[in-house]
This record gives C-alpha cells, structure tokens and sequence, in this order.
C-alpha cells in the first residue's frame, strides 16, 4: 500500500520557516518581500485561487496586493500597469492570473513582466534558464513537487519518468527539473499511442492532464512513484484528480493525495519564489 506524498504536512513546515525568514529579513532591512497579483476579470476559480494566496502571504508576513481590474482591460492597459509594478521597488514579485480575456494576448503579458520579478517562472528567460540548466524562477507546481520528492527521499536519478501532459505551466518545466535531475524522461500528451504502456513503464509518474481519474491501474508499474497535478471536478462537483487513488493507491510506492498533495506546494513555492526575487533584487 502506497504511502502518501502529504503536500498539506511539507508545505506547513516549509510556510512556517518562511514565516521566520521574513520576520529576520523585516528586523534586518526594515522591508518585506512583496508580491502584487493581477486579477483580471471575474472567473470564479482564478478568485479562489488569488484569494488563497493573499491569505498565505499574509500569514507569512509577505506584503502584498490583489490589483484587481475589469474584464474590459485593453491589452495595452494592461502592460502598462505590469510596466508601473515593474518600477514600484514595493513588490519583488508580479503575477498574472491566467487565462486572461480572449481579447489579449497573454504571451505579450508574460514578456512584459521584468523576469526578476516573475514569481510564476513563465518568462522564455527563465523557461530558457530552466532549460539551459541554470534554472532562477521556476514555475511553481513542479517546482513543488521537487520538494516533494526530496522531501520524502525520492531519488530521481536514473529512474524512468513520465510526464503525461505537455503544458508551458506544469508538463514541460517538470520535465526539464526532472532531466535536471538525471531522470531519463518521457513526455506524454492527448496525442501519445499506448500511452498506459508507457505510463507503466514509469517509475515516477507525474500525471498533469487534466482528465479526471484517467490514470488508473492499467497505467501504473508496481512500486511507482505517482504524483497528481489534476483538479477536476466530478458530476457531483467533487474536486478530483488525474488519478484514480484508490485503484492506483495498492500498487504505488508512494501517492499524492487530491486535496492535500500537489496544491498546497504550489502556492508555498509561489512565497518561496518571492522571498527568493526580494533577495535577488536587494543583492
Ligand atoms: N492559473 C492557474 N495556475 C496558475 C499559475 O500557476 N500562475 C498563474 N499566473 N496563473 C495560473
């Protein structure tokens, strides 16, 4: 029986000693690291999500601010007020809500951001140093699950992984960290052939596709490591994930759970990353 990857458990130890951290840079400079997160629009699980943030920054002593703006926002307002975050020295971090309104153009967004300030690791300049193997901002869902692994003693090197799923925010940066790594990997997507062959033939296995319970025994080598990037909702509106955690659970080594595993790291690394761009930029 696997045992459970605790996302909830690691990311609660790593927020309590961030929380010590900027209280010492506070005593230090006399400043916090800041983070200013812009919501455009009214999509109703982009004002969770931010919402979720605001609280955990908060709780660590982080400044920060939710800009929130109209869903009729041009685009050129929009890289105008990423422009003024630019030069506001109160914020070390900038992050964009995604998706934006179909009416602007969200690759001109992420290229407006100063790469020092982009928390999100989105910018083709810190894609590019992640790819290069001198990784500065790192999105933060796999950057997550890094920790994750580490945390539970998980070595990478060597082993086989798969990567179902070839997002610019989750599949192809968890690749790269994994390559980073020494992981032989494999990425897999909607178009893949057999892909539960090759799934089973993974000994991590990151699922991040976004289908609920697509990953089920069929999918999973005895003694696999199973990581679940997924958020769905079921017909009766449950959040579920990618994976099928009863059906995989008694063949995995270890599992993460949904709720509870992939989520609670990826909005820590977010702080994380903001504690990392304040130094950067004080250095
Ligand atoms: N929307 C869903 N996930 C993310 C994320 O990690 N960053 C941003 N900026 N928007 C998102």
């Amino acid at each position: 029986m696997a045992q459970i990857l605790d996302g909830k458990k690691l990311a609660t130890t790593m927020q309590a000693k961030m929380q010590t951290e900027v209280a010492a840079i506070k005593e230090k400079d006399g400043t916090v690291p800041g983070l200013v997160v812009i919501l455009v629009g009214e999509d109703p699980a982009s004002q969770i999500y931010v919402r979720n943030k605001e609280v955990a920054a908060s709780k660590m002593g982080i400044y920060s601010k939710v800009d929130r703006r109209p869903e009729t926002i041009t685009e050129a307002e929009l890289l105008a007020l990423i422009e003024k975050y630019n030069q506001d020295e109160q914020f070390h971090g900038i992050l964009v809500q995604l998706p934006l309104p179909a009416h602007i153009d969200e690759e001109k967004v992420i290229l407006a951001i100063d790469p020092k300030k982009d928390v999100d690791g989105f910018h083709p300049l810190n894609i590019g140093r992640l790819f290069t193997g001198d990784p500065v901002m790192i999105p933060c869902t796999p950057y997550g699950i890094m920790k994750l692994l580490a945390a539970y003693d998980i070595s990478v090197a060597g082993k086989n992984a798969v990567v179902i799923g070839r997002s610019n925010i989750v599949g192809k940066p968890m690749a790269h960290l994994l390559l980073q790594e020494n992981a032989t990997v494999t990425i897999a997507h909607s178009k893949t052939q057999n892909l539960p062959e090759i799934a089973k033939k993974a000994d991590i296995l990151v699922a991040a596709v976004g289908v609920g319970h697509l990953v089920d025994e069929s999918y999973v080598k005895e003694g696999a490591v199973v990581i679940d990037v997924g958020m769905n909702r079921d017909a009766n509106n449950k959040l579920i994930g990618d994976v099928d955690f009863e059906a995989v659970k008694p063949m995995a080594d270890f599992i993460t759970p949904v709720p509870g595993g992939v989520g609670p790291m990826t909005i820590t690394m977010l702080l994380y990353q903001t504690i990392k761009a304040y130094r950067l930029q004080k250095s």
